[in-house]
């Protein structure tokens, strides 16, 4: 017998209960993760966001498969006439990303579970702020205990049956040294060793990385300015106030006389919803706009004697930031690339204090660059940049095509398979953000 067999017995038990482990965490998906992964960037629950509301999403359609032809190619199931498809595929004048490839039906059950049993937030009344009913961690926990069983029952199992090898050992006559007690053993202190760099190098990079990145961050401001009161409820235009985002690299925050354009006759805040702030307290609108008064240095009772050059700014704490390596360009994507403020920012319209609804990293940006579709409104517009791709796109077709076909090397198998390969290329319905080079280091790091 070879000796160092129960070792190789001991590794393989280890790792098959690790193996079952990772089996029940795979098939347990959870679906909110995903939804927040995948879907949240266009869908909210409980409003409609750039895709519509999903609540209530199973009673729209007639079954879950004909739900699930449509998150993997929503055109399939409009070709294949599901008549939610049909009625649902207007919603929105852009369309909603093909999911096939990059999505597991065991996924999509797990999304469409969350949506199922998902409830809106209970505001109290009470002014005890929100309540959620759901408790995102319970997954988490169960996923841990059920693995520190299977540790303890594979410790068991060794120690049985590295005992039962004692045994038949004795019994045989066999003398064998002394077993090494497990912290001795190097096969153990090796392994702890390795999953303990792995582990902790992980989350080292992981940590890293994250430095400064500030999703929901959501300061308390100067003044409570809602946007929901203005650019929802009164329908201010975003660039009334961000005026610069379609010209510039940057969105500027409005100067105090640009609200005071309208605040040097409302000077009272009576017509809007009550306003609350995080902790559920009660704002006073008037009381806001008084402060509004301080930094214009304006008096409502003389109007007349106002200077607006004396007002001070107001010192509105900054909400998005990127690391200074990092190029972004506003009028890129709002003018050229017509992206809504909305995919990146969020459901402005619908927040009292803007709260920082993207992660804004590294993998956020590319993700949309690989998904969205170049606007090629070259015809309406007159931006004859993208007219360049269209024709590369027909030369490669026609020359190309010509190429191979009078090639007299290629057998009649070669000639096929390289037609073949060059329809796939420029049957390319579209050219996404990728495509125009949206993935190059140097276009967004300085
Ligand atoms: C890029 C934006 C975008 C993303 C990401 C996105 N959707 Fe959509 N979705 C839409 C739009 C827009 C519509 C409305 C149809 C239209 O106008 O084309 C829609 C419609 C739907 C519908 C039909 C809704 C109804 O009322 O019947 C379902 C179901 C759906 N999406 C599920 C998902 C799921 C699940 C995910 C994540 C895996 C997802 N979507 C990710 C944009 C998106
Ligand atoms: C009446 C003026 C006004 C209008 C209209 C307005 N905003 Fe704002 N916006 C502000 C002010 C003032 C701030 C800074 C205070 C704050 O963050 O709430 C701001 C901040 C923001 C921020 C956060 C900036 C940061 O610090 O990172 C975003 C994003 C934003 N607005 C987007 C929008 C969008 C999208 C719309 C249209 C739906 C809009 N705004 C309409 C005045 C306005
Ligand atoms: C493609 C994503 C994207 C879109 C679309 C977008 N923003 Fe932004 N916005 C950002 C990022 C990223 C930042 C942080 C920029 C920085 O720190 O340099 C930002 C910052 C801002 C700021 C803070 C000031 C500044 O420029 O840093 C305001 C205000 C703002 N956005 C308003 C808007 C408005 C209004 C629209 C729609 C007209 C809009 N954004 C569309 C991604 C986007
Ligand atoms: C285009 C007109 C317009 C502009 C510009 C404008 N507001 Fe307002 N503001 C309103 C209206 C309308 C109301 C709601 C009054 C009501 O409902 O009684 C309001 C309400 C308010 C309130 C009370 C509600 C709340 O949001 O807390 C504050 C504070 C306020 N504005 C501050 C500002 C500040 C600060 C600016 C500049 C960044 C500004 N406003 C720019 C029209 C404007
Ligand atoms: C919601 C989708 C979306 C997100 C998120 C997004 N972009 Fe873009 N981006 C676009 C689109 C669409 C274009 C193409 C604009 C055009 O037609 O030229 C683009 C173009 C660009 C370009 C020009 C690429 C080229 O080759 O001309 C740069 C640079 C860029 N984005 C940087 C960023 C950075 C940095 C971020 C993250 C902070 C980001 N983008 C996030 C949609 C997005
Ligand atoms: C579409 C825009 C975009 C492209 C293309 C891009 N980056 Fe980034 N990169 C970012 C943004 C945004 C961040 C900041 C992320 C953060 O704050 O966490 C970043 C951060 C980084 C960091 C710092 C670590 C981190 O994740 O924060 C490194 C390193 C980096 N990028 C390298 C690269 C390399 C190498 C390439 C080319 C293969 C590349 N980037 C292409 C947008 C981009």
């Amino acid at each position: 017998m070879i000796p160092c067999k129960p070792i190789g017995q001991r590794l393989t038990l280890l790792f098959l209960s690790f193996f079952v482990f990772s089996i029940v965490n795979v098939s347990a998906q959870d679906g909110k993760a995903l939804f927040m992964g995948k879907c949240a960037s266009c869908h909210a629950m409980g409003k409609d966001m750039t895709g519509p509301n999903l609540e209530g999403l199973e009673e729209r359609w007639q079954n879950t498969d004909q739900i699930k032809v449509w998150i993997k190619n929503w055109a399939k199931a409009v070709s294949a006439g599901y008549p939610q498809a049909v009625k649902v595929q207007n919603y929105a004048p852009s369309a909603m990303t093909a999911f096939e490839g990059s999505i597991t039906d065991a996924e999509i059950d797990a999304i469409l579970k969350y949506i199922r049993e998902w409830k809106p937030v209970v505001v109290d009344p009470q002014g005890g702020g929100t309540v959620a009913p759901e408790k995102g961690n319970s997954n988490a926990v169960i996923f841990g205990v059920i693995s520190l069983i299977l540790g303890i029952i594979a410790l068991i199992l060794m120690q049985v049956n590295s005992n039962l090898k004692k045994m038949s050992d004795d019994a045989e006559g066999i003398s064998r040294p002394d077993p090494v007690p497990f912290y001795k053993n190097k096969a153990y202190i090796a392994m702890a060793a390795i999953v303990f760099f792995v582990i902790g190098g992980y989350l080292v990079a992981k940590g890293a990385i994250g430095l400064g990145r500030q999703k929901d961050y959501q300061p308390v401001q100067p003044i409570y300015y809602s946007h929901k009161v203005h650019a929802g409820i009164n329908q201010i235009n975003c660039q009334y106030c961000h005026s610069s985002v379609t010209e510039s690299k940057h969105a500027t925050i409005p100067s105090v006389n640009v609200c005071m354009n309208c605040h040097k006759a409302i000077n009272t805040y009576e017509k809007g919803p009550k306003l609350y702030d995080e902790n559920g307290d009660e704002i006073n609108g008037t009381a806001e706009i008084e402060k509004l008064y301080k930094y214009a240095g304006f008096d409502p009772k003389n109007a007349a004697a106002w200077d607006p050059s004396k007002a001070k700014p107001i010192e509105w704490v900054k909400i998005h930031n990127l690391p200074d390596h990092v190029y972004f360009n506003h009028s890129q994507h709002v003018k050229t690339g017509k992206v809504q403020c909305q995919s990146c920012h969020g459901e402005i319209t619908q927040m009292d204090e803007v709260k920082q609804a993207s992660e804004l990293s590294m993998g956020w940006c590319v993700n949309c660059h690989r998904e969205t579709k170049v606007d090629f409104n070259y015809d309406s517009t007159g931006n004859k940049f993208y007219s360049i791709y269209e024709k590369f796109h027909n030369d490669l077709k026609t020359s190309e095509l010509a190429a191979i076909k009078g090639n007299t090397t290629l057998n009649a198998k070669e000639k096929k398979f390289k037609i073949d390969s060059l329809m796939k290329l420029v049957r390319m319905d579209s050219v996404r953000v990728q495509d125009i080079g949206g993935l190059e280091c140097q276009k967004c790091h300085y």
